[in-house]
């Protein structure tokens, strides 16, 4: 809608966790130089968590997209699967045409692929994303799986993906093997408020903008305040901004731009612009008064001018206190009684 207004080639503040968007601040960048280089050197298990929309999704799809084209990976981002749903979904995955009906024939069937792919030079990734949400049992399955091993080197490597909760799963007393096993982890966290500026340029810049400063350092600080460093609230926000700027005609997003944005995320206001729209058909109380005190201030102008032309012309004008001696007095009738 309002890409061509802005000169963009594609929506800068869209939803999808789209690597091509990846923005690395020293967190994003640390974070993805440790997860190559757990993949790489089998490192068993890895953790990477962070905070809600601060983009572990994105860092996975971009590690993934960086792997060689040695590692196979499983993807699963359904981790509302128990044990035996989560592999069948991995086997699928990974292109085995499973003929299993019980757990222990899945396992069976797991290891021949693990072992044939260890033959091949090939090493698997298990990717479970939102895991979070795995049950204390599944994790501990999970673990189970990753004693696929040779004398000395772990058939697949598992990287486990989740919000903060993942943390304090995994310290849960019936889950420290799994968490002894943990060969690396990694944590990211909201952007600074100057990462959070160099991202919203970022985001712009690869959405084919010429002008990366669409938004001013008002408007940038309001965003800041109100997202705290999230990027997925910053996109949502910039998205609701550009939107309304767009309807605005504004090249430039100011800080009343983003507040009007906030107010509309927040309350379900509708933006100004569809207001506007509506205040066709009925007048906004603003203006009502507006119009009252135009109305009174012509009405106060007309009456001294009109005082100032009769003191002129000598004609009678009454005097502030009321009396009516000004009044001319009429000629008397008839004589004295
Ligand atoms: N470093 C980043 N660079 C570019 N975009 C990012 C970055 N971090 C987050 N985003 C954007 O923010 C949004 C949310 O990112 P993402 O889905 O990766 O977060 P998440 O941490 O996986 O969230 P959740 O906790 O809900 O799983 C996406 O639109 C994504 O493109
Ligand atoms: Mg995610």
């Amino acid at each position: 809608m309002y890409l061509q207004f802005y000169g963009l080639r594609e929506p800068p503040f869209g939803p999808t966790p789209d690597p091509k968007f990846l923005f690395q601040s020293s967190r994003h960048r640390e974070a993805l130089a440790q997860l190559i280089y757990g993949v790489r050197e089998r490192k068993g298990f890895i953790v990477l968590t962070g905070e809600i929309g601060t983009g572990k999704t994105t860092l996975l799809r971009t590690l993934l997209e960086r792997l060689d084209p040695t590692t196979s990976i499983a993807y699963v981002h359904n981790s509302a699967l128990d044990i035996q749903g989560l592999l069948e979904y991995v086997l699928q995955d990974w292109g085995v045409k499973s003929t299993a009906t019980s757990h222990a024939q899945r396992l069976f069937e797991l290891n021949e692929f693990l072992i044939d792919q260890h033959r091949q030079g090939l090493s698997p990734v298990l990717v479970i994303d939102e895991a979070q949400n795995l049950s204390v049992p599944t994790l501990e399955a999970v673990r189970l799986l990753s004693n696929f091993e040779t004398t000395n080197q772990k058939l697949m490597q598992i990287l486990l993906v989740g919000q903060p909760e993942l943390r304090n799963r995994l310290n849960a007393p019936e889950l420290r093997q799994l968490k002894q096993r943990v060969g690396l982890r990694c944590h990211i966290g909201p952007l600074s408020p100057e990462e959070a500026r160099l991202y919203i340029r970022h985001r712009l810049r690869v959405a084919g903008a010429s002008d990366t400063g669409i938004f001013t350092d008002a408007a940038v600080q309001r965003i800041v305040d109100y997202s705290g460093g999230t990027p997925r609230v910053i996109n949502i926000l910039c998205d609701h901004c550009l939107l309304s700027g767009f309807a605005d005609s504004k090249k430039r997003l100011d800080a009343r731009v983003v507040d009007e944005a906030v107010e509309y995320l927040e309350e379900g206001e509708r933006p100004r612009w569809r207001r506007r729209r509506e205040a066709r058909l009925v007048p906004a109380r603003r203006t009502v008064w507006a119009a009252r005190g135009g109305i009174a201030v012509i009405v106060l102008l007309l009456a001294v001018l009109l005082a100032y032309a009769a003191t002129a012309l000598g004609w009678p004008v009454p005097p502030l206190d009321g009396s009516l001696g000004w009044l001319p007095v009429p000629p008397r009738l008839g004589g004295t009684p």
